[in-house]
């Protein structure tokens, strides 16, 4: 969704915005555009819509100097993609400036109100109402103003604001949108995410909610909404640039796709101590475990996929109930959870506003939180606390289709699976070390079935044409089907859907025809006649079947299918690991074989910042 970038300093800040935009344009956007304070004392705006090329030339025609500056990309809610409802937003005189990342949600009351004080609007946006706030709000002190701001802004919001009248300082605020303050010496730096900055600094202060950040050449401050200064502890980025850069891969999508074996061991060994039993990662204690009367886990999207495989895997293992549950639906059903219940988010961005409004929600009726989170500092890790986090070590993911956060999440759940079961009493110690062992060994698997990307690419330019596709599986291999149809639809914008494969008959089957694509992922032994059966009703219906399935049922599946994709062996638990690698590269190579934007599908955000 929307980023934002500020910039207090030495440098133009111009050329310091536009990098730091262009970092941040993976999460998606439809206009984007820069405020600098000039030489001259008066903020020089500048706005595009489309992509920031446009943004590019207009400063090439339109220039503008100054080292004090806000920016911002724009992923449109309010208002259409357009040059006028393109942030910056100023009030009147041009004399403040605002960029904003969420929704001010009683912008209307808002708007007429400052209409009636002489307010002039020129965008349909809910942002603009900020920068005319302000206005009439300011006293000759921008942080007591901003602070008066807050108390009538309601939303979420993270902003970042220049003023003339004190050329050199960059305030910003925020509300339940994530913000960032870097610094290094004499110079500050704002932005939505550590991304935008890490090229300048990476000692980073992360805004909390209802505070404001007061940047200048001296330093940085931080207050709460009643003007108390605050001290918060600088937290140093480990990964570096060059993490979230393509590195000689074509996609983010793809160079993500094989960093999976690193990710899954990053994950994996500071939860592994060579034998079962130790499992203080885990924030519950045994009694805690024992009483446990249900497990929810919320979540969207791919990381909704994540939480089925999770259900499938805690209820086999720790004989717990569990339910998963899609984040934007599960708030507003009135939950039945309390006491002696779990609830654990998932996302990889901490942001997904659904999914903190389900989170806040379980923590309001009493039950006990934790979450499964790819980004330090996130507001979801942090409402829940570092300590109630179980954090996915993936590394940033820019590519708007999520894959290595996917894998990282499921080996997170049967992680999770596995310490519940032993410590509930159900998963015997031999059991454990089993899965544990086979987890060990899994970075290598998952490069082995990396290799399959060749035939996905020969496959796909026969398939690409396809204006359909179901995926179909049983048990696991259902919930991988899930993620597998989202992952194709979202970066190849072909139709795909997942169906349980024995629901096929009750409805489904009549869409099935003469060469209907169908991908058919078979991994559970336990499941394997039932699958097959299926398989054969859909061919008998003229379909193309290809399959995704384990060397070891290679025999079994030859016959029923027009094509074997192969992955290696494991436990049937830990398969999910392995069979979504092709899935994935299948996604991404059709994608490409029908020129689609893969790392940045049309009107997708890689964080929904807005329910
Ligand atoms: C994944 O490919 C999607 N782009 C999307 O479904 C995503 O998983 C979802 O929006 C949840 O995001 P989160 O993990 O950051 O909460």
């Amino acid at each position: 969704m929307c980023g934002i970038v500020g910039y207090i300093g030495n440098q133009e800040s111009s050329p310091i915005l536009m990098e730091g935009l262009e970092r941040l344009s993976y999460r998606g956007y439809d206009s984007a555009g820069v405020a600098v304070i000039g030489s001259d004392g008066k903020i020089n705006v500048r706005k595009a819509k489309g992509r920031l090329e446009n943004l590019e030339n207009l400063l090439k025609e339109k220039t503008v100097y100054g080292t004090v500056g806000i920016g911002h990309t724009r992923w449109a809610t309010h208002g259409e993609p357009s040059d006028l409802n393109a942030h910056p937003h100023t009030d009147v005189k041009g004399d403040i400036a605002v960029v904003h990342n969420g929704i001010i949600e009683n912008h209307v009351s808002l708007r007429k109100q400052l209409e009636m004080n002489g307010a002039q609007f020129v965008s349909q946006t809910d942002t603009e109402v900020v920068a005319h706030l302000l206005n009439q709000l300011y006293e000759g002190d921008m942080k007591a103003a901003l602070l008066k701001a807050m108390t009538m802004l309601e939303g979420s919001y993270a902003l970042g604001v220049i003023c003339t009248r004190e050329p050199d300082v960059v305030y910003c605020a925020r509300n339940d949108s994530p913000l960032v303050i870097g610094f290094k010496d004499g110079e500050g730096f704002i932005a939505s995410d550590i991304p935008a900055l890490l090229s300048h600094t990476r000692d980073v202060i992360f805004l909390k909610d209802k505070e404001i950040g007061v940047l200048d050449r001296s330093g940085v401050k931080v207050f709460d909404i009643y003007g108390n200064e605050q001290h918060h502890e600088p937290y140093h980025v480990e990964w570096d640039l060059s993490s979230a850069e393509k590195g000689g891969y074509a996609h983010y999508m793809l160079k993500e796709i094989h960093e999976q074996p690193e990710a899954i061991k990053k994950t994996f060994e500071p939860r592994y101590s060579g034998t079962p039993g130790d499992y203080s990662w885990l924030p519950l204690t045994v009694e805690e475990v024992k009483n446990l009367r249900k497990i929810s886990i919320v979540a969207c999207g791919t990381a909704y996929h994540a939480g089925v495989a999770g259900r499938y895997a805690i209820e086999k293992l720790a004989r717990i109930p569990v339910e998963a549950a899609i984040a934007s639906e599960y708030r507003y059903r009135d939950p039945i959870i309390g006491e002696n219940e779990l609830f654990i988010a998932v996302s990889q961005s901490g942001e997904t506003a659904d999914t903190l409004a389900a989170l806040r929600e379980a923590k309001r009726r009493g039950a006990k939180v934790m979450a499964v989170c790819n980004v330090v500092g996130s507001t979801i890790a942090r409402e829940v606390g570092d300590e109630n986090t179980l954090y996915t070590y993936a590394g940033p993911e820019i590519a708007v289709a999520s894959t290595k956060a996917y894998t990282t999440q499921v080996e997170l759940m049967m992680l999770i699976a596995v310490a519940l079961g032993q410590m509930k009493g159900e998963l015997a110690s031999e059991k454990a070390q089993e899965l544990l062992d086979q987890m060990h060994q899994m970075p290598a698997l998952v490069e082995k079935a990396l290799g399959t990307e060749e035939q996905l690419q020969k496959f796909t330019s026969i398939a690409s044409h396809k204006k359909h596709v179901f995926f179909v599986g049983r048990g696991l291999d259902y919930a991988l089907s899930l993620e597998a149809a989202l992952k194709l639809k979202e970066v190849s914008y072909i139709f795909s859907e997942a169906y349980a494969a024995g629901e096929l008959k009750h409805g489904p089957i009549a869409l099935l025809q003469e060469g209907r694509l169908v991908v058919a992922t078979i991994t559970q032994t336990a499941l394997l006649d039932k699958t097959l059966s299926n398989l054969r009703e859909i061919k008998a219906r003229g379909a193309w079947v290809v399959a995704v399935c384990r060397e070891s049922l290679k025999e079994k599946v030859t016959p029923e299918a027009d094509e074997l994709i192969l992955i290696p062996d494991t436990d049937d638990l830990l398969m999910p690991l392995l069979a979504v690698i092709p899935l994935q590269m299948f996604a991404y190579c059709m994608a490409v074989a029908r020129g689609c934007d893969v790392d940045k599908p049309r009107n997708l955000a890689k964080s929904v910042t807005v329910e």
